[in-house]
């Protein structure tokens, strides 16, 4: 038993309350799980808070396309999000939201004190705004070309396509997302954190041991490119709180986020009468820990930090961060039936071997991990159902038929079940490190041995022996209490399945072995298959639910291979991408000049049964009375965009020095408008 009774606080970082769960965030909430799990069954005062993230632009603009208020989308949000969270045995001791009373307070006092303090500065800054929405906007709801690669439709603050970074007033023709008008600059006051005022305490902070060492040195190439103040306002319309003394401007998500750590909390104290300031004050003994993604480590390990310590708060013993999900070495896609929602999953398959699954591939580094659904299949098939849950089935049939369900009355080999509990100290540094895949092999370990024991002892044989009763009976008894122990350093993975391992062994939920004594004389109930292999068409089920039918597919997108083909480039696209241009002949019937635009010629273009407007960057190259009567090739499944000049209904194909020699069709060929070109 550890010596002292440790007061933990643990946090996950708060999903987004605009979206689904999906198997991305499970890696960070599994992980943190296991790790409360780990941390109660060993006796310690542990608590585990989240929440809903539920202020923000895109939730309020999601809110409003669904043609309801923000307070219903996010209530919504938050039972879906609950459900998939319990389902999945991520037991918070409270899973609150962000739009709280107890976050509004805490937002207004850590800004109070930060103002007081002097840490809080003005100043005006130009912002693209929409002029029909009349709202700023953020990077991500500009759209327009690449000012590097022409890529169309392409983000205000990088591009897909080349992976150039710019700001939202490079983009060439950009639009508003929101509106589909062209933006235009406008000036606001905007508040400032001044997180340089910190510079010392963090590079202290960063370098104390709070923080991993790749995330440290990732912060140092920040330290040396200088911090900068953080705007941490925006205007209204804005779903958010609004700052104190400073009417129609709101803090910006990112502030109020963290800090809907401490409301949780608060909440759950004022459920159970818990002293708040135990944890949070700035002498306070408990531990405090947040989990998060490698995302988004500098407002956790920066301006969090920075924020508490200038609002007289305690700082995190640790932040945590780990690295992304990918899956079958690729980002998770829709195209692929990757991106796989919580729920989706649910409805396919047990969430245990999930879980299972990334304990046995999480370290406590900041890599990114794989999901590969072979390697997914056979490690929970081999390790746990084939090596642990086989352990109890051999065993339990014959104590059940041959001994009336009683374990023997003494341990068959006391050095083997020590061997097991001596593992404990070791198993425990593993889960506490969170290396979790080292836990895994640990008691992979010990399986094998229980399963050799087994062999060795052929108990099966002795079955049938006369006069072997009392042998078969210390075997089978050895095997059950072998596999006790094991179920007791899985259950921070697997509790639902050491559950019913508690109730097959007839005893009360399992402490960390170390406490462990073998049972003896022990009555023990009928052994109920603990856990069954993962169902191949299941698997294959849950892959094609997770495909999205294909109009709903985005426009094609940079894919990441891990192991490239010989002679494969970075920005080379997959077949099944190719596949999914419609190419077809089309006629040009008419061609005009779009007033006020340098490049563009307004097309009107059919390909048989129907015309369409394409906007053509071709003007340098064509007057439009050359195009008229012409066939050219069309990308004819382009979503239309809305361009500052009108929509436009497709892409026309064109290359060459730009006489006619660059039309690749003539009628004379036989091609005909509509022909699709393959
Ligand atoms: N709302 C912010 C966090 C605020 S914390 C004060 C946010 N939300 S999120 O929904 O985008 O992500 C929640 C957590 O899930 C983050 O820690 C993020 O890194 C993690 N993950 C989201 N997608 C992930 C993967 N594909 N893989 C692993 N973790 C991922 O960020
Ligand atoms: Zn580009």
């Amino acid at each position: 038993m550890p010596k002292e009774i440790r007061k933990i606080l643990v946090t996950s970082a708060l999903p987004y309350a605009n979206g689904p769960i999906h198997i991305g965030h499970l890696v960070e909430y599994i992980q943190t799980d296991i790790w409360v799990r780990f941390q109660k069954q060993r006796g310690h005062n542990c608590l585990y808070v989240c929440a809903d993230d539920a202020h923000g632009t895109p939730i309020m603009l999601r809110a409003q396309q669904e043609g309801i208020t923000p307070e219903k989308l996010i209530a919504d949000t938050w039972v879906q999000h609950n459900a998939d969270f319990a389902d999945f045995d991520v037991a918070f001791d409270n899973f609150y939201s962000t739009h709280s009373d107890e976050t509004k307070d805490f937002a207004e006092l850590i800004y109070n004190r930060l103002h007081e303090k002097g840490h809080i500065t003005k100043r005006t800054i130009t912002q693209a705004y929409d002029p029909v929405k009349n709202m700023f906007l953020p990077d991500r709801f500009i759209k327009g070309e690449c000012p590097k690669c022409g890529a169309a439709d392409q983000y205000g603050d990088n591009c897909e396509a080349c992976g150039a970074t710019y700001a939202p007033t490079d983009l060439i023709n950009a639009v508003s997302v929101v509106s589909g008008e062209k933006p235009i600059d406008k000036d606001s006051e905007h508040y400032f954190f001044k997180l340089t005022d910190f510079e010392a305490m963090l590079k202290e902070w960063t370098r104390s041991g709070h923080i991993q060492e790749q995330i440290a040195n990732k912060l140092d190439e920040w330290f040396e490119a200088g911090l900068q103040d953080w705007d941490i306002s925006r205007d209204a319309p804005y779903f958010g709180f609004e700052i104190p003394n400073a009417p129609g401007k709101f803090f910006y998500v990112w502030l109020d986020a963290p800090i809907g750590y401490m409301g949780s909390f608060k909440n759950l104290c004022d459920k159970k009468g818990l002293n708040f300031d135990e944890y949070w004050a700035k002498d306070s003994t408990a531990e405090l820990y947040h989990f998060i993604g490698k995302d988004i480590v500098n407002f956790h390990a920066l301006f969090w930090p920075a924020m508490l310590t200038g609002a007289d708060f305690r700082t995190p013993t640790a932040v945590f961060a780990h690295g992304f999900l990918t899956v079958n070495g690729e980002k998770m896609s829709k195209s692929r039936g990757t991106f796989i929602k919580a729920r989706t999953y649910l409805d396919h398959l047990n969430p245990e071997y999930l879980r299972y699954y990334f304990a046995a591939k999480l370290s406590s580094r900041v890599e990114d991990i794989d999901l590969n659904f072979e390697d997914f299949s056979q490690r929970v098939n081999t390790d746990l159902v084939n090596k642990v849950v086989n352990i109890a089935s051999r065993c339990s049939g014959f104590i059940k038929k041959r001994f009336d369900g009683q374990l023997s009355a003494s341990c068959a080999e006391p050095e083997l079940f020590q061997e097991f509990i001596d593992a404990s100290d070791a198993i425990a540094e593993h889960y506490e490190s969170r290396e979790y895949g080292k836990a895994m092999r640990a008691i992979s370990a010990l399986a094998d041995k229980a399963n050799q024991y087994i062999d060795d002892k052929q108990p099966w044989v002795l079955a049938k022996q006369e006069g072997s009763d009392e042998q078969l009976h210390a075997i089978c008894s050895l095997g059950i209490n072998l596999f006790y122990v094991i179920a007791a350093y899985l259950k921070p993975v697997v509790p639902a399945m050491v559950t019913k391992a508690e109730t097959f062994l007839n005893v009360d939920a399992l402490p960390w072995p170390n406490q462990l004594t073998p049972l003896l004389n022990h009555s023990i109930n009928k052994f109920k298959p603990l856990m069954t292999r993962v169902d191949p068409d299941k698997l294959a089920a849950l892959i094609s639910a997770s495909k999205e039918s294909l109009e709903k597919i985005a426009p094609i997108k940079k894919t990441k291979k891990k192991a490239p083909e010989t002679n494969e480039k970075p920005d080379m696209i997959e077949f099944d991408d190719f596949v999914k241009i419609d190419l077809r002949v089309a006629l040009i019937e008419k061609a005009e000049h779009v007033e006020g635009a340098d490049k563009l010629l307004r097309l009107t273009v059919s390909t048989g049964d129907e015309s369409r407007q394409i906007l053509a960057g071709i003007k340098s190259a064509y007057a439009p009375e050359d195009l008229e009567g012409r066939l050219t090739v069309i990308v004819a499944n382009l979503k239309p965009r809305k361009m500052r000049f009108g929509i436009s209904e497709g892409m026309v194909l064109a290359a060459g020095p730009g006489d006619e020699d660059i039309w690749i069709l003539s009628p004379d060929n036989g091609a005909k408008p509509g022909m699709r070109i393959k």
